[in-house]
């Protein structure tokens, strides 16, 4: 494992911890706060997530995760706050247009489009659809090739995903896992400078999770950004850079991986609202681990 010291002065600036500032921050957020009536579910005072890397957001159930994937994405609007992605303040702006500022998000339950099939909902995750430009649509031979395009990159995530031979079947007949990576391999159809991923691997067949950590990983290396949320404690030690924990709303700790699990205040959070994990998972003396929730379903 990498020595954690180095691994900090390349990603913060300064010691890390809760709120820290990065080198190179992608996306920047100031007192995001959101409310459900007397209920705070998101409360952070400052985070700034690095670029190019794999950052995992942790944090029991409840902790606000989603929640702070829908302010940042558009999904959800804040009571008070501001977010930059790129130097560009995102407060406001529609999820549709954060997504073609190349900030793409998924969802934990599966948004494919269960009516469609596997191709048509691949073709959905394209940018610059052909009838977007006026002129374009004029010109057949312009839509054409766009359309042509679209269709190739489709047909060459789906064979990465091993999705191709369900090429045609309708979203409604993929398997919890299936569904997963339908979305994941949709999500890059626009090529996103940032990857938000909602719990990748729940109900994700154990088989098919290397592939996945690997997709992830692959990411990494054409230069995206990728921010997960995931209960596998083992899937964040092995592939993220850095780790940032939330509880109740805020971040209250963040940090390489290898630092982040060994933190008196991770493994208070997990243990003051995460009765149905497995414990040993976080104890500093144990390291080969999985933290997950035991009502995940799985496929
Ligand atoms: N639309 C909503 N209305 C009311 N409460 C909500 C809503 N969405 C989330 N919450 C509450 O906000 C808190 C944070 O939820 P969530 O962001 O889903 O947590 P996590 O993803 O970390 O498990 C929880 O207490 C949840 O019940
Ligand atoms: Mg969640």
């Amino acid at each position: 494992m990498a020595d954690p010291t180095t691994e900090v002065k390349s990603i913060a600036v300064g010691s890390a911890g809760p709120g820290c500032k990065k080198v190179d921050p992608i996306l920047v957020a100031d007192k995001v706060r959101r409310q459900f009536g007397g209920l705070t579910a998101v409360d952070v005072e400052h985070v700034e997530i690095p670029r190019g890397l794999i950052t995992a957001l942790i944090g029991p159930n409840g902790a606000g995760k989603t929640t702070f994937f829908n302010l940042l994405t558009g999904f959800d609007k804040p009571n008070e706050g501001s977010w930059s992605f790129e130097g560009k303040d995102l407060a406001g702006v529609s999820p549709y247009r954060v997504a073609r500022m190349g900030m793409i998000r998924t969802f934990q339950l599966t948004k494919a489009l269960s009516l469609l099939t596997v191709i048509e909902n691949m073709r959905l995750g394209a940018q610059k659809q052909p009838g977007e430009s006026f002129l374009t649509a004029l010109i057949r031979p312009l839509w054409i090739k766009r359309e042509r395009e679209i269709t190739e990159t489709a047909d060459a995530l789906l064979k990465r995903f091993k999705l191709d031979a369900k090429r045609e079947d309708y979203a409604a007949s993929l398997s919890g896992g299936q569904r997963k990576l339908l979305e994941m391999a949709r999500a890059l159809m626009s090529s996103p400078k940032l990857v938000m991923l909602d719990e990748p691997m729940a109900g994700v067949n154990p088989a098919l999770t290397q592939s996945l950590l690997d997709h992830i990983k692959d990411l990494k290396s054409n230069g995206t950004t990728v921010l997960f949320v995931e209960h596998d404690m083992h899937m964040v030690r092995h592939i993220s850079d850095w780790v940032i924990v939330m509880a109740e709303g805020k971040v209250v700790a963040e940090g390489p991986p290898s630092t982040v699990m060994k933190d008196q205040a991770v493994i208070d959070a997990y243990l003051g609202a995460h009765h149905d994990t497995d414990l040993g998972a976080v104890s500093p003396k144990t390291d080969t681990t999985t933290l997950r929730a035991t009502a995940k379903e799985t496929d």
